[in-house]
């Protein structure tokens, strides 16, 4: 682009209100061995809107996604990331520097206790059951925001009952700001409906759009005060 050409900070009101913004998305992964892990069905498909999104309303975006097969947004910065340890270490290199986290990731909760640097193998004796000892990951979303001072904080609650009461809760324990409520039919989806509920109820209500609509909705959530 020519220096011309170049939007200039001082007349530019999208720079004025641009923000560094932090979106992670997708799944992680937890190692069994070389060629098994453990996971789940998340598409990083929101967290992708979301950035894509962010970058659109002129934010400064890092988005860190696990393993998906979605097109980095433009205008987007993107670290790739497996498991939810190597998740943890962007996010506190990334949220350092920022003003807000979308926290969209489907974070596996467990991981197995040891990776083994073989492939596992069956019994040789036959057994028809085998035990996979796993250990609790550690809260990303929680352990971030307890420090975040001024830093907006948005998390999400994929619920399959009691949503409002589980979501209610999550917003408290994990210290956000907002939080998204969202079901299962979700995950892989292109639409999608959420509810957003901050301290003072809910806030924002989307039924069933494309996730890039609900995308924006999410983003103008950095406009409240
Ligand atoms: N999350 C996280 N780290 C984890 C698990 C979840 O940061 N180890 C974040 C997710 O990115 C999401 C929010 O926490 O923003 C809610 O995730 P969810 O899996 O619904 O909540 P859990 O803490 O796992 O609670 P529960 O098992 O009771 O549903």
């Amino acid at each position: 682009m020519s220096p011309a050409a170049r939007p200039s900070s001082k007349t530019s009101k999208r720079t004025a209100k641009a923000l560094r913004v932090v979106v992670t998305a997708g799944p992680t992964r937890e190692y069994v061995d070389p060629v098994r892990f453990l996971s789940n069905e998340s598409s990083g498909k929101m967290g992708f809107a979301i950035a894509a999104a962010a970058a659109k309303a002129g934010h400064h975006v890092t988005l860190i996604a696990g393993p998906v097969n979605q097109p980095t947004p433009q205008g987007v910065e993107r670290v790739d990331v497996v498991s939810a340890r190597e998740m943890l270490a962007a996010l506190k290199e990334s949220f350092a520097d920022a003003d807000a986290l979308f926290m969209a990731a489907a974070v596996a909760d467990f991981r197995p206790r040891r990776r083994l640097s073989g492939k596992w193998k069956k019994k040789e004796d036959g057994a028809d059951d085998a035990v996979l000892e796993l250990v609790k990951n550690p809260d990303l979303l929680a352990t971030v925001a307890r420090r975040k001072g001024k830093r907006k904080v948005i998390g999400f609650a994929l619920e399959t009952s009691n949503g409002v009461r589980r979501a209610l809760e999550k917003l408290r324990r994990k210290n956000a700001d907002y939080i998204v409520l969202n079901d299962a039919s979700a995950l892989s989806a292109g639409r999608s409906s959420v509810q957003v509920f901050g301290a003072e109820g809910e806030v924002a209500r989307v039924e069933d759009r494309p996730k890039a609509e609900v995308a924006a909705v999410l983003v103008s959530l950095l406009d409240r005060d």
